[in-house]
């Protein structure tokens, strides 16, 4: 073996090895995976091609020079889940706490500008303290590099990031940016300004977990959208995710075999009650008509007034939105419009169909909502599905009450196929509240309020409390059983296919921030 050889093998164990055997300890004692066992788990056994491995930083000050590891605290490459193409990166808390010097952040920026020129997946596993505190501004323009590209990279190729150890700082807006983030319980946690900033500028008192931890991520602000309960889980969970997903912009999601068999579904029959005022899962409605087994939900425990994921419809992968009449009666409100909407302009960006399904009461009423903006949050909504290009059908199962009925994928903002079941209530408002402003002087006048105000709401319900009205102008395509919906959704996303949109000539649109 010549001397280089020899120096080679030397180099490329010591970078195995991160920032040494006793910070390995360390971290697997936090119950966390080294950045190298969760880049092995994440990808095809013996598919991973490393990038970088002898990197090591430049920095001479506070004898930097002495302290130096191969690789500089993550690692590169790329590889394939289930045969796919993606790049990755992979914080190395052992060597300087995964912290981010200026030649990390020119190995994760090679990795991105080759995931985009090859239009492949980006997939991010971020465990670090933030910017190299030794090298100071230069850290701060690696990160800024990064940004860059996952803006210049957003909506021509997935990127994922999964939080599995600290993300403090300025360091949470490339997840930020990127299309989805994972976190893992108990072991990460994502804030700008940590426990001690906040407690000497506000007094307050809050512990990392609470402040930034995954619950807080994934119920309270929506930065997070699934949390893992440990690492593997959590590269599971990224592995699912992109099975939904083509490579980039210009390709469809793959479809899986499909045998066509039981396309009618007896089960769909019984879902909605009687009285409309009563609630019930819009999970049923979903698994009722979906392959079985396929829905990944998004956003689970966050604005759960609306449901959000990925399922399959004869093996095609189909972006869901639906109304959950469980939870607040599936109004709309702030979060559960804007969690709608980034999801929607996912689907849009790269080519997955969007099916939406409808019962709404309309928008929540109050101080709350209209201080938090509902009118500007509402219309992200709006503006997302009237924006998508991609094959959109709706199906409403009950209420599709008022600007609600528009924004949910009416057939006026460019939805494809609108069906509606025979329980689906299409009207300006619910038939008490009609009631109550358009017949008040005769319900005032008369000498059983109460009795009139019923008979009145009898005659609106009577009305307007169906599908039938819509239908006869054509806003409905199709008045459809229950039963019957697997089957008119999968002839319909099959029939629109090929669906092509032309766009205005314009640099972008501008969606209500
Ligand atoms: C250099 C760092 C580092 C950093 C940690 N280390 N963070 N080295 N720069 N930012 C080193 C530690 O010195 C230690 O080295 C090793 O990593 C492990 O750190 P510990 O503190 O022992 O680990 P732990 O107790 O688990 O605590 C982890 C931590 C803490 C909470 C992340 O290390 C911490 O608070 N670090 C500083 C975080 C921070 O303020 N970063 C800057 C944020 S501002 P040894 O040799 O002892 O093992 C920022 C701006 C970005 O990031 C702006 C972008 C626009």
């Amino acid at each position: 073996m010549s001397q280089n050889s020899e120096e080679l093998q030397k180099r490329l164990k010591e970078a195995k090895l991160g920032g040494g055997e006793k910070r390995i300890k360390a971290q697997h004692e936090k119950k966390k995976l080294t950045a190298r066992e969760r880049v092995d788990y994440l990808l095809d056994e013996g598919s991973f091609e490393e990038i970088g491995i002898l990197v090591t930083h430049r920095t001479t000050d506070f004898g930097m020079e002495k302290q130096k590891y191969y690789g500089d605290g993550v690692i590169t490459g790329y590889g394939t889940i289930s045969g796919r193409l993606v790049y990755v990166f992979a914080q190395d808390f052992t060597v300087f706490g995964g912290s981010l010097s200026e030649t990390h952040a020119e190995k994760i920026c090679k990795v991105m500008d080759l995931a985009v020129k090859t239009g492949a997946p980006m997939i991010g596993l971020n465990d670090s303290g933030g910017a190299r505190i030794q090298e100071g501004v230069k850290s701060l323009g690696g990160y800024a590099d990064i940004f860059h590209r996952n803006v210049k990279a957003s909506g021509v190729i997935p990127q994922i990031s999964a939080i599995m150890g600290p993300c403090a700082g300025g360091a949470v807006y490339s997840p930020a940016m990127t299309d989805f983030t994972l976190m893992v319980q108990d072991t990460s946690y994502m804030f700008v300004t940590g426990p001690n900033v906040v407690k000497t500028v506000t007094n307050e008192e809050v512990t990392a977990e609470e402040l930034g931890g995954a619950s807080t991520h994934a119920t309270k602000s929506g930065v997070t959208h699934r949390t893992a309960i440990n690492d593997i889980t959590c590269l599971e969970d990224i592995k699912k995710l992109i099975s939904y997903f083509p490579q980039n912009n210009k390709q469809a999601p793959e479809i899986l075999d499909y045998k066509i068999q039981d396309e009618f579904r007896e089960e769909l029959e019984s879902i909605v009650p009687a009285s409309s005022s009563k609630p019930y899962d819009m999970h049923e409605v979903i698994s009722g008509i979906i392959d079985k087994d396929s829905f990944y939900e998004i956003h689970k425990d966050y604005a759960d007034n609306i449901i959000v994921g990925f399922a399959r419809l004869g093996g095609r992968s189909v972006g869901i939105v639906a109304n959950q009449p469980m939870n607040l009666a599936g109004v709309l409100d702030v979060d559960s419009s804007k969690k709608a909407a980034r999801f929607t302009r996912f689907c849009d960006c790269f080519n997955i169909p969007l099916l939406v399904l409808v019962d709404v009461p309309g928008f929540l009423p109050g101080t709350d909502q209209e201080w938090n903006g509902i009118i500007l949050n509402g219309a992200k909504l709006l503006y997302a599905l009237s924006e998508a290009t991609v094959p959109k059908v709706t199906v409403i199962t009950r209420k599709a009450y008022g600007g609600a009925y528009d924004v949910m994928n009416s057939k006026h903002i460019g939805a494809d196929l609108n069906f509606a079941w025979p329980t689906a209530e299409i009207a300006v408002m619910g038939p008490k509240g009609a009631s109550e402003i358009i017949f008040r002087k005769e319900i005032k006048e008369s000498e059983d309020p109460e009795a009139k105000l019923a008979e009145k709401e009898a005659e609106y319900a009577g009305k307007f409390a169906n599908p039938f009205e819509a239908a006869q102008r054509g806003f409905i395509d199709e008045v459809i059983q229950p039963r019957q919906t697997r089957r008119k959704l999968l002839k319909g996303f099959s029939m629109l296919e090929n669906k092509k949109v032309l766009r205005p000539d314009r640099k972008h649109g501008n969606i209500p921030l």
